[in-house]
């Protein structure tokens, strides 16, 4: 069953996939181009980890996002690029153009020298060339590795040397509202250190001059010329084989490198898209989300066009030139689907019902978010100002790890309700367990949020350290998937996300590993120790609170952190406050009390919780006086 299109038939769909999961995915991979069918569909074990779906197949992702909706949608358009500055020309993307376009950027990739399984890092702006990197990376068999346009030069070395990537594709420059992202010079000073990087392929955009080094930069587009073709062959993958690294945060040490595969990959973010969002042949969908994280990926490339969809994609921001360019791009294109973040939601509520006025927006049939919990207030905007009180919210949760959205409400199939992001999908065995690990089998329940059986779109490990995803995804719960997130079901079994139970934190919607960005913190001179932690932010979600030890005066402190964090990790990781504190509340064997942190910031003084196995409780007494609320 790969089309749910009622309440009951979710209902069937689910338990067919509890009675039995190999069917059932089978049924659905049938809807996709194989070059060479699959052995088995499914062998796995938690402990120690391993997974492979559709073993012993071979395909290419491309065929199936591009090859395979010819001759039937040739003059269909796949992608709608709205510039940063609504005064340039919106591009529109044939399904055709955009095969050419991926053919000829494949054929250069090649000719210049990229291999199947290598790892090529894309650092650039929300433009096509972007999609077309992306796209020629898969149909060749090179590995893509994108890194988000807001991270520092030092977060691209780090990504860099961790995947050995031996190919960075960029742009000279970009704006994004009216601030200019000097793309190019950010690679320039990650390339500063030694790493395997060979070439860097330099897309023309802002056409701001930049530094090329002789043999190693070279401008997109005389190669593409150079190699313009119609047409080159996909290469075929095997199901397992990697489709793309993406670096994302944990609670410890450096961002990891998730490792997605290609055959459960492609099949979960194509079903997924299509019940979730009740897709329809001829629907225009817009997702706001950046192609440097996994939603850019999953729901911005790969999954629209695994459809045959019309994808809106676009470079700017929702507050450039004012706050009603989301809704420009809505009516001005008729979108049908629109996926966006809850910290965008509020930010835009923000400006009132102004920016609304004599906006078209009844094309609208579903809106969607993802990446941290939707609050009633912005439900309630969302729905009524946007959505015109007659589009359902589809509020999916999911992660960079699991690659595709597992919890959500189906539009207009299943009902929506604020706050909760409903029920698993068929397909998706989702358990809360108790703080020592028992499964809790009742409703109501309140625990922490794993998976109990894989989903074909699991990540498959972290980049050449496959007893890091193992510790961090594996080993806390026997036997099953930890998400790092608590959870409350009610009694009809839907579930409501409540947030992080781990070191990470959700800054917009962005994760933050607190010790990462301690760790940047700590690189002052002048920062003895720092610690880190979040508190309710009402646009960002969470904010970051750094408490840091120092005898230095604050006033210079705090911009030389600033400016610190920047360079080390990106302007989205700058903390909202900094307090300079004399000690820290530490347990006798030293470790940090983040839990009393955490209720400082939030300004809770009096409910403390048990302090009996602090150190030095005097800490707390001269933190609560410098307290920044
Ligand atoms: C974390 C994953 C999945 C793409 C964007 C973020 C939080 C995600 C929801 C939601 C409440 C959510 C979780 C999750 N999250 N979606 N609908 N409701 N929380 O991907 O950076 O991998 O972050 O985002 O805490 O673990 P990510």
């Amino acid at each position: 069953m790969w089309e749910i299109t009622s309440a009951d038939l979710r209902e069937q769909a689910y338990q067919n996939s509890l009675d039995n999961p190999e069917a059932f995915w089978a049924n659905i991979a049938e809807q996709f181009t194989w070059q060479k069918p699959w052995n088995k569909v499914l062998s796995y074990s938690f402990s120690p980890y391993h997974l492979t779906w559709f073993e012993g197949a071979k395909l290419n992702m491309t065929e199936n996002c591009l090859d395979r909706h010819l001759p039937k949608h040739k003059d269909k358009v796949a992608i709608i690029f709205e510039p940063n500055n609504p005064k340039e020309k919106t591009k529109k993307i044939t399904y055709e153009k955009l095969l050419q376009e991926v053919c000829t950027w494949a054929n250069m990739l090649v000719q210049e020298g990229v291999k199947k399984g290598d790892r090529v890092c894309i650092y650039m702006p929300m433009i096509p060339e972007a999609v077309y990197a992306m796209l020629a990376c898969a149909r060749i068999g090179a590995i893509h590795s994108v890194i988000f346009g807001g991270f520092a030069a030092q977060s691209i070395q780090d990504r860099l040397l961790d995947a050995t990537c031996t190919f960075v594709i960029t742009a000279d420059g970009a704006y994004r509202g009216d601030k200019f992202i000097p793309l190019k010079e950010n690679i320039d000073q990650a390339l500063q250190a030694k790493t395997s990087v060979q070439k860097v392929i330099v897309c023309q955009h802002s056409h701001s001059e930049v530094f090329m080094q002789k043999d190693r930069d070279f401008y997109a587009e005389p190669l593409l010329e150079k190699y313009r073709t119609d047409f080159i062959p996909a290469s075929s993958m095997d199901a397992e084989d990697a489709l793309f690294i993406l670096y994302t945060s944990g609670s410890t040490g450096k961002p990891k490198g998730v490792v997605h595969s290609t055959a459960g990959y492609m099949v979960y973010t194509a079903y997924s898209f299509k019940n979730v969002f009740q897709y329809q042949d001829g629907d225009v969908y817009f997702c706001t989300a950046d192609i440097g994280w996994i939603t850019g990926h999953s729901y911005n490339v790969y999954a629209p066009l695994l459809l045959g969809a019309t994808l809106v994609l676009f470079e700017g921001t929702p507050t450039y030139p004012n706050p009603s360019r989301w809704w420009d791009i809505v009516e001005k294109h008729k979108v049908n689907i629109f996926y966006t973040a809850p910290t965008a939601i509020r930010s835009l509520m923000a400006f009132g019902d102004e920016p609304l006025k004599g906006k078209d927006l009844s094309s609208l049939k579903v809106l969607g978010c993802v990446g941290e919990p939707l609050n009633q207030e912005a439900w309630h905007w969302y729905f009524e100002k946007i959505g015109a009180s007659k589009c359902p919210i589809v509020d999916t949760w999911w992660q960079t790890e699991t690659g595709g959205i597992l919890i959500s409400a189906m539009a207009h199939i299943s009902p929506c309700i604020p706050t909760y992001a409903t029920k698993p999908l068929p397909g998706v065995q989702m358990v809360l367990v108790d703080e020592h690990g028992e499964v809790l089998h009742t409703n109501p329940a309140s625990g922490y949020l794993c998976l109990a059986f894989p989903v074909p779109s699991l990540l498959r490990t972290t980049y050449n350290d496959h007893a890091r995803c193992e510790q961090s995804y594996f080993k806390t719960y026997p036997n099953l998937y930890f998400t790092g997130d608590g959870a409350q079901r009610d009694e009809a079994g839907n579930y409501r996300i409540t947030g992080r139970v781990d070191d990470v934190l959700n800054v917009s919607g962005h994760r933050i590993g607190t010790a990462e960005l301690e760790d940047a913190i700590n690189l002052h001179p002048k920062v003895l120790e720092s610690a880190v932690v979040g508190f309710a932010h009402p646009i960002k979600g969470e904010g970051i609170y750094a408490f840091v030890i120092s005898h230095e005066d604050i006033k210079t402190l705090g911009a030389e952190i600033h400016a610190l964090v920047q360079k080390q990790i990106g302007a989205i990781a700058k903390p909202d406050k900094i307090q300079v504190v004399t000690g820290l509340p530490r347990t006798r064997s030293g470790k940090i009390m983040r839990r009393i942190l955490r209720k400082l910031a939030q300004g809770e003084t009096e409910h403390l919780g048990d302090t009996s196995t602090l150190v030095d409780a005097s800490v707390i007494d001269a933190i609560k006086e410098g307290l920044l609320m």
